[in-house]
Order: C-alpha cells, then structure tokens, then sequence
C-alpha cells in the first residue's frame, strides 16, 4: 500500500466516527504531516448546525494541537459518486495551515481525483493582508 492509499484509508477509517445525527452525511478526513504521520478527522454536528465541524477541521486542528506546523497532503472521503470538495471555510483552514498542498478526495468505491489548494481557492485572505 503505498502512502497516499493509507492516508485515504484513513480517512476512510475516520469517516465511520462521523457524529452526523442531522445530515447522516458522513466526512472522513486523514492529514499527513511532514514527517509522514497521519492524523483523522470526522465531522461532529450539534443540535444548533453552527456549531458542526467539519472532517478537515478536526483532522487539522488535532495535528497542530499535537504540535504539526507542516503538512503535505489531506485526504477527504466520501460515499458519494461524486466527490465531496473541502467547504468554504476548510479551505480556509487549510490555506492557514497547510499552503498549497494536494488536497485528495476520494469515495468508497476506489474512484479519486487531486487538486492542489490554490486550484480550489485561488485568491486567498491570509496574514499577507494584516
Ligand atoms: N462536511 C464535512 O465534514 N466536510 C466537507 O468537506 C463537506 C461537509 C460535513 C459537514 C456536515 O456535518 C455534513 O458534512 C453536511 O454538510
């Protein structure tokens, strides 16, 4: 296996934690660091939908709240036929964090496709502007 088919069975692995009781829409969501380690995410909605967080988010924000500052891909699946693109605000996030990276969507049935960040959000606010 090599180390992109991990990090997307990883974030396939992440997706079946989904806490998703108003959607049941389940996200999974694998970053990999610099370093080559993988942290996962699931998205975890509330009652008052504001409140939920998407896959991407909490894969990222556990990897930096472990100390991560650099990362090379994400991967983000899905049982969908057509892939499932990082929200508005993920793709913020992972601008902030992450940079230009490949960002890897993939469904449960072996069928992906890769953009890299600036693709996906080409005219990005960020502390350039501050
Ligand atoms: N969601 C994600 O977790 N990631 C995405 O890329 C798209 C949307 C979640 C948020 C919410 O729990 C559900 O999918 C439906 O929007």
């Amino acid at each position: 296996m090599t180390q992109k088919e991990k990090l997307i069975a990883a974030a396939e692995r992440a997706r079946l934690r989904a806490h998703e009781p108003y959607s049941h829409f389940k996200v999974g969501a694998a970053v990999e660091t610099a370093d080559g380690q993988i942290f996962t995410g699931c998205n975890i909605e509330n009652s008052t939908y504001g409140l939920t967080v998407c896959a991407e988010r909490v894969a990222i924000f556990k990897a930096v709240s472990e100390g991560h500052k650099k990362f090379t891909r994400i991967a983000v699946a899905t049982d969908t036929e057509k892939l499932t693109p990082p929200c508005g605000a993920c793709r913020q996030i992972i601008w902030e964090f992450c940079g230009d990276i490949e960002i890897i969507l993939a469904n449960l049935k072996g069928r992906t496709k890769s953009y890299r960040t600036r693709k996906l959000f080409p005219k990005p606010f960020d502390h350039r502007f501050l």
